[in-house]
Formats: structure tokens, sequence, C-alpha cells
């Protein structure tokens, strides 16, 4: 397994681009099931969860080119309509190829989704509205066994706002018989970015990145090409890095409107915010004043920024609160943060956060993705040496990080736990 060792207290100094958006690629690639024709997309990130996907959609007989950044995919005759266990408990975002498959082949066998770190993330609604849709759906053996004909448009109230329910259903409902309409629909910009690729497929999609989204199925859709969107999530990440260190970054190929609640908190964080055409401008004002904050569905502040501003405000002058209303089990990173001596309580789903004057390194271990990112930043700015274990989670989600950071003037670098 690798470790990354962080030498902190150094300010971070210059330009990155920002990758491809893990969780648009991942939905926009399962799209490639809805048709027997090539789709090639581009600024696709080079990251683990990408990989496994590709491989879960080469397993299910798509033809597969990838080259880079670049990739042509083609479902021209899948073979197997089977999401098997070992892949699925690695990625949970599989559970995307059930919709396009069901939609498209009349038959799907996707393995549950297990428990994740940071919470139990069931997939009922997901189910609930194919069953809408005139699905029979049985569980066997822990696989989801659905069956349609052809699935028939129908009105859809989630009483939970979920991102890839959202993105499952509108897939499905894209080559449905009729008019779907998903109300308390995901708002996010990568929902957004999949219902332009599959518009860019000849959908008939209104609404999305509203609430409410109508979808009136096709009996067919076309090939594409797509480029993926900037990874707002990495930007918000390197923003808060920036912020974190005092430093002064740009960043470069982002998309500054589908972050204005994380740049909004930098801002209250004494932060100083330049926006030109895809570009952010960070630096501080003078010293960080930390910010409370609540998560909620887009848009408003994202749960995936939540562990990465628990890590500014670790060092913050005065005392701040975190609450996680997303998920259930988000706080893993206090515990990691206490080691390198941050000041934190959690009650329920709040953390209260009393800024230290200095974070001393430490060996510390990576739980979740965004909790990962939380210690990498605590590591920039903690005096010494950090070393963090379990790093395949960052790998999930974050493309050459410990580059893009060395670009900015950061120490650090990644070993292999047998030569260390
Ligand atoms: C997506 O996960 C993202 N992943 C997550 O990013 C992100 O944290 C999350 O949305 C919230 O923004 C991808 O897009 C691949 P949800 P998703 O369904 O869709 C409950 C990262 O770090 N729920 O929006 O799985 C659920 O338990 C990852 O990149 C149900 O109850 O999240 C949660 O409390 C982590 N029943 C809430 O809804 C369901 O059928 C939101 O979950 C579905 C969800």
């Amino acid at each position: 397994m690798d470790q990354l060792v962080i030498a902190g207290g150094r300010p971070l100094a210059g330009s990155v681009r920002i990758s491809g958006a893990k969780n648009a690629a991942l939905p926009i690639l399962c799209a490639s099931l809805l048709t027997a024709q090539p789709l090639t997309f581009t600024n696709l990130p080079d990251l683990r969860d990408v990989a496994t996907l590709l491989r879960l959609l080469r397993s299910l007989g798509v033809q597969i080119e990838h080259q880079g950044s670049q990739a042509t995919l083609c479902a021209q005759a899948v073979t197997e309509p089977v999401a098997a266990y070992d892949l699925v408990k690695t990625m949970r975002a599989s559970i995307l190829v059930l919709g396009p498959l069901l939609a498209r082949f009349g038959y799907a066998r996707v393995s549950l989704p297990g428990g994740c770190a940071i919470g139990e993330r069931p997939v009922d609604l997901h189910i609930k509205g194919l069953q809408a849709m005139g699905a029979h759906i049985d569980i066997e053996h822990g696989d989801i066994v659905a069956r349609a004909k052809r699935l028939k448009g129908a009105r859809i109230f989630m009483d939970t706002v979920t991102v890839t329910g959202t993105e499952n259903l509108m897939m499905a409902a894209a080559l449905a018989d009729g008019v779907t309409v998903l109300e308390n629909a995901a708002r996010e910009p990568e929902v957004v970015d999949l219902a332009l690729c599959l518009i860019g497929m000849g959908a008939r999609i209104k609404g999305h990145g509203t609430d409410v989204i109508t979808i009136e199925g096709v009996s067919a859709l076309n090939g594409a090409h797509y480029a993926i969107m900037p990874d707002r999530i990495e930007t918000g990440t390197f923003l808060v890095a920036a912020a974190a260190t005092g430093g002064d970054v740009q960043l470069i190929g982002a998309r500054p409107e589908t972050l204005d609640s994380v740049l909004e908190k930098l801002k209250e964080a004494n932060a100083i915010i330049d926006l030109s055409a895809q570009q952010i401008r960070i630096r501080m004002r003078g010293p960080n004043h930390g910010v409370s904050l609540r998560t909620a569905p887009y848009p408003a502040f994202p749960t995936d920024m939540q562990a990465q501003f628990m890590a500014m405000n670790a060092v913050a002058v005065g005392t701040t609160v975190v609450t996680e209303t997303i998920f259930e089990n988000r706080f893993m990173h206090v515990q990691e943060l206490r080691r390198l001596g941050a000041n934190i309580e959690v009650e329920g789903n709040a953390a209260i956060i009393r800024g230290v004057e200095r974070l001393e390194g430490a060996r510390v271990m990576a739980t979740d993705l965004r909790a990962s990112a939380c210690l990498v930043i605590a590591g920039l700015i903690a005096q010494g040496e950090t070393l963090i274990d379990r790093i395949y989670h960052l790998d999930r989600g974050y493309e050459k990080i410990e580059q893009k950071l060395s670009q900015l003037g950061a120490h650090i670098s990644r070993r292999s736990l047998e030569d260390a």
C-alpha cells in the first residue's frame, strides 16, 4: 500500500489545471449502454473509479478504446447485463448501470452495493423509481434482478434528494415509452452534465438543474462526442488548500459558477477570489477566520467539501461549527485531525472546531475519499512531517494530486510502504 509523505508549513503558490469531474464522468460513461452507436468522451480524469467503471463496462461487453483523457465506448452488443459483486463492492457508483441496462435490454442483474464508510447509502429510491416505470424487481442472493418489457413514463417523487438516483432514473426514462417527471430531483452540476450528454445523444430532457426534470422517452438514442465538465470538488479542494496555507493559487479550466456556495464561504474566511474566463485565483486578505457551515443538496454547501473546510477551520481564528446533514457518518477525519493537534468535539451531526495555533505533523490514516483530502490539507498546514496511510482512497477521486501540489511548491511525495 502507498503512503503520502508531506513536509508542511509552506504556502502554496502558482497555477494548476483542473481535471474532468469524477462524478460527471461516472454516470456519463454508463450512458454508453443506452445506444448501439459509439460515444466519444474527452476530458476524462485519470482516476481509480473511472478505471473500475471501464472494467465493469468491458465485463458487460462494451467495446472500449481508452487513450489518456479520451475514450470511445460502443455498447453494440452487451453480452452479459450482469454487474458482479466483486466490482460493485469496490465502487458504489456501479449502480448507475442498472437504469441504462434495464431501459435498453429489458433485463439487469446488479449487485446491491454494500455499506460504505460514510453511511448506509441505500438505493431504495433508485428501485422505487424503476418500479414506478413498470420494472419488476427482485432481490436475489444480494443482487438486484430487474426485468421490464419496455419501461413506461411515470411521475416519480423522490422523498430524499439523491444524485445517482436522479441520474439512474433520468437515463432509464430516456428510452421509456412516454413522459417521465422526476420531482425533488437533484440539481447538482454533474446531473446537468449527464443531461446535456443525453440530449446530445437525442434524448428529450427539460428542467435539468432544477428540482423537476421532464424526460420524453424516445425509441433509440444515437452516438455523440462529449467533453466532461471540470471537477468542482477538486477545484474546491485546491482552493481550500491554498487558503489554509495562506497561499496564492490560480486554478485553470475551472467553472466558478458550479461553486458559488464554496466561494462565498472562502470569502467569509477572509479570502480574495478573482474570477476570469474559466480561471479562479485565491489569496488571503489576512488571517484565516474559518467558517461555520451546514451541508445540503446543491446549490447549498456540498457535503463533499465538508472535510476539507474542517482542516482549514482547525487552525482558524476562533470557533466554528460544521454540520453534516447528508450522510450519517462523515466525520471519520475528526479523530485523525486530533492526532495532528486539532481541537474538535463532535455532538451528533455537528462538529465544534476550536482553532489552534498550529498543527503538528504525525502519522494518520485515510478512511474515505474526502477525508483523505482533508488530511492532505492538514499535512500541508502542519509543522513537520505528516505520513498518510491508505491513500488508495485518495486515488479514487484526485488525479495526480501529489504532482499538482508539488507544482504549487508543496513538499509531498508518495512511497510504497514496502520501501518505508
Ligand atoms: C453522490 O453520491 C456522489 N457520488 C457523492 O460523492 C456525494 O457525496 C453525494 O452524491 C451527495 O452529493 C457520485 O455522484 C458518484 P445520494 P450518491 O444518493 O448519489 C440517501 C464523492 O466523494 N439515499 O445523493 O450515492 C443517502 O443515504 C462521493 O465523490 C437514500 O436514502 O448520494 C444519503 O443520505 C461521496 N435512498 C442521501 O440520500 C436512495 O435510494 C444523498 O445520497 C439514495 C440515496
